[in-house]
């Protein structure tokens, strides 16, 4: 068996899945996230470790667990894991969709220069990266900064608690704007700009590489063997993108997770000249383009739950009935915006009610919203020559059949769906097979593990009026811009 381990922002989600791909249980554990200020958003580093171990004793109940190999890990991006020189954490971790950094994001991007970082890391600052945390770590909290033995990315806090190797994987340290993504190794520059040392950086792995085994005395505490192997795991987008099968040459994959992404797979290193995708690489040893939406499914659990007070999604959206109709028009920027707009301090907003406006209405316009929010990386990706016509789904938000429906009519794209919507936990697991040897790729595992199940199709006249909504949704953010 291999298990894998999705760190997710609201709840680490587990499954164990065998060699031949087959899922035999799925345990989700929820931890809390913390909004300690308007636009800021923590976690504590101890809820997920001990969630996981609680998911790991659920997971493997009942099942012979000496036959587990190996365990892999895709976690939330980005997020800043400070450890001293006694291995205790420094403070609780600060998230990818925190907001406080725009000083220092706007210092790094125009003091230090867009190009010059670009040239150094293939990407430009954005506040929810991790080096701006480093900076603003070191001006708000001096006694914490000064303190810190280790860094590291939240599920390298994991295999670091697991395994006791200080490591992380290509993918997900490209997030940090410490990480020279072409040449997949630190950047000096970078390291000086934020006042860092390589010392205090993990080592860096593929993401399919055995970085150690299970330590002993825990092997032993979860009845498991002490040669478990930790592969070194993913960035949840890129370990997603391996469970959708999203891996090789001009892939496409859409995770409606509390964010949203559009992942990109390619076999060579490409920058986006606009500077509005991030240029990361990816968890088949290969590169990939990423837009980045901060609050994607996030939105719509804040409008049923915080609003509408209600937990059934489903009964909410059997309602809706009259696609590319709707004339009320949601802007999903709850956490500011990340891809493409780069904006911490833009807000949602619900524009062009009336008096009839419905609840339905209401409710349809945050999933379009979203779904035309995407639509602004596509159309960067697409002015980059990246051609596409169909796209692979995970996450959350992809078990809506009406969603789906909507992002394949505004995106103007086939989205094919995987039988398993367990993107990142199934990609860890399917990285901890490679890692154990039972694949001799990503590729092939990908290739042999993962079968489209289902499509979607766009619908011609539905992709026709959305291009004319979009075409409107598209002027809003600009024209409010100054107002937030
Ligand atoms: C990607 C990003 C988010 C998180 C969500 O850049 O910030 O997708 O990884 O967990």
């Amino acid at each position: 068996y291999f298990i894998g381990i999705d760190l997710g922002t609201s709840a680490v989600k587990l499954l164990l899945m065998d060699e031949k791909g087959t899922i035999h249980r799925v345990v989700s554990k929820e931890y809390p996230l913390y909004f300690p200020h308007p636009g800021w958003s923590e976690q504590n580093p101890k809820d997920w470790y001990e969630k996981t171990l609680e998911g790991i004793r659920e997971l493997t109940e009942g099942v012979e667990k000496r036959e587990v190999a190996g365990i892999g890990c895709g976690g939330q991006m980005h997020g800043l894991v400070v450890l001293d020189g006694c291995d205790q954490v420094i403070r609780p971790a600060i998230l990818w969709n925190d907001g406080r950094t725009a000083k220092q994001t706007e210092y790094l991007n125009q003091v230090i220069g867009k190009e010059t970082l670009s040239k150094y890391t293939a990407n430009i600052a954005f506040a929810g990266f991790t080096a701006p945390k480093l900076l603003w770590m070191q001006e708000e909290e001096p006694e914490h900064f000064a303190k810190i033995a280790k860094i590291m990315l939240p599920k390298d806090y994991l295999s670091y608690r697991l395994s006791g190797v200080h490591c992380t994987d290509y993918s997900d340290a490209s997030g940090m704007l410490l990480l020279d993504v072409e040449h997949k190794c630190w950047s000096k520059e970078m390291m000086e700009i934020c006042h860092v040392r390589e010392e205090q950086l993990p080592k860096l792995f593929e993401s399919y590489e055995a970085v150690g085994t299970l330590k002993p005395r825990l092997a032993k505490e979860l009845g498991l063997s002490d040669q478990v192997k930790i592969v070194a795991g993913a960035g949840d987008n890129a370990a997603a993108a391996v469970g959708t099968g999203t891996v090789g040459d001009g892939r496409c994959n859409i995770s409606l997770g509390t964010s949203g992404t559009i992942f990109i797979s390619s076999r060579t290193f490409g920058v986006d000249r606009h500077n509005a995708l991030h240029s990361f690489a990816h968890a088949d040893g290969y590169y990939h383009l990423m837009g980045c939406m901060l609050s994607a499914a996030a939105c719509n659990k804040w409008w049923m739950e915080e609003i509408l007070k209600t937990v059934d999604y489903g009964a909410e959206q059997e309602k809706i009935c009259r696609l590319g109709e709707n004339h009320v028009y949601y802007l999903p920027y709850l956490m500011g915006e990340r891809s493409p707009h780069n904006d911490p301090d833009a807000r949602a907003c619900f524009i062009g009610m009336s008096m009839d406006t419905t609840r339905e209405e209401m409710t349809q316009a945050v999933l379009e919203g979203v779904a035309f929010a995407l639509r602004d990386s596509l159309e960067v990706a697409k002015s980059l020559g990246v051609q596409l016509t169909r796209t692979r789904i995970c996450g959350g938000g992809a078990k809506s059949t009406l969603w789906k429906q909507i992002i394949a009519n505004v995106m103007s794209l086939k989205v094919d769906m995987i039988e398993s919507e367990e993107g990142p936990g199934l990609g860890g697991a399917m990285l901890a097979a490679v890692g154990c040897g039972v694949f001799a790729s990503v590729e092939e595992a990908a290739g042999k593990l993962v079968r489209v199940v289902d499509t979607i199709e766009p619908e011609p006249e539905l992709v026709e009026k959305y291009a004319r909504h979009y075409e409107k949704f598209q002027k809003f953010y600009p024209a409010l811009k100054g107002l937030f």
